[in-house]
């Protein structure tokens, strides 16, 4: 294990389940829509678990790529969410979007892209997320759920499976607390 990580969240045995849990849950509710489905990656967190979910998935789908950024560096979010790379297509009435998050953390991210998303005129919008931290939720999105969740988790800084503290730790291949010794410095 890497010497900066604390404990193991999610180990790679349960990555599996939950991304194998997933695809089925979508493979199970996008049957015969008449619609694309979409799975958009929101980079660059989100690119291993997209990765992993969209092999297991069986319905055709397509994918595409958004760049938000809502943290600066460090662990502290800076409650503003800015698009660095759009979504450029002209067909999105006829397209079913899934989201597809790495961490929820306060929810703006994700509830601002939604919005973002059906303003822009996509069919439907929905959300998936590999994690969740539904403690530090925003006073006013305390209502806010993702769609598909691989795992509710506890208010601690994690890193891995594509999360980044400083864009570092994003290839370990399970998720784990980064020792706090590693920010407080
Ligand atoms: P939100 O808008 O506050 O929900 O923030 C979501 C984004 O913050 C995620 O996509 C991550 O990039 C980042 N983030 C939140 N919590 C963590 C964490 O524990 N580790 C690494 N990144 C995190
Ligand atoms: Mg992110």
């Amino acid at each position: 294990m890497n010497a900066n990580i604390l404990k193991i969240l999610v180990n790679e045995e349960e990555i599996d389940r939950i991304t194998t849990r997933i695809a089925a849950e979508i493979d199970r509710d996008y049957q015969n829509t008449g619609h694309k489905l979409l799975l958009l990656c929101i980079l660059k967190g989100s690119v291993v678990f997209m990765g992993d979910l969209m092999k297991k998935i069986t319905l055709p789908v397509e994918i595409d790529f958004m760049k938000v950024s809502s943290y600066g560096s460090g662990t502290a979010s800076s409650g503003q969410v800015n698009i660095l790379l759009d979504l450029h297509r002209k067909d999105l009435p006829d397209v079913d979007i899934i989201v597809v998050e790495d961490i929820i953390d306060s929810g703006r991210t994700l509830s601002y892209l939604i919005e973002y998303l059906r303003l822009k005129g996509a069919h439907s919008v929905k959300t998936c997320t590999m994690l969740d931290k539904p403690d530090r939720r925003d006073e006013n999105l305390r209502d806010f759920y993702p769609d598909y969740v691989g795992q509710v988790i506890p208010d601690e800084f994690v890193v891995g499976y594509g999360l980044d503290y400083d864009e570092q730790y994003r290839a370990l291949p399970y998720v784990g607390v980064l020792s706090p010794a590693v920010y407080s410095k």
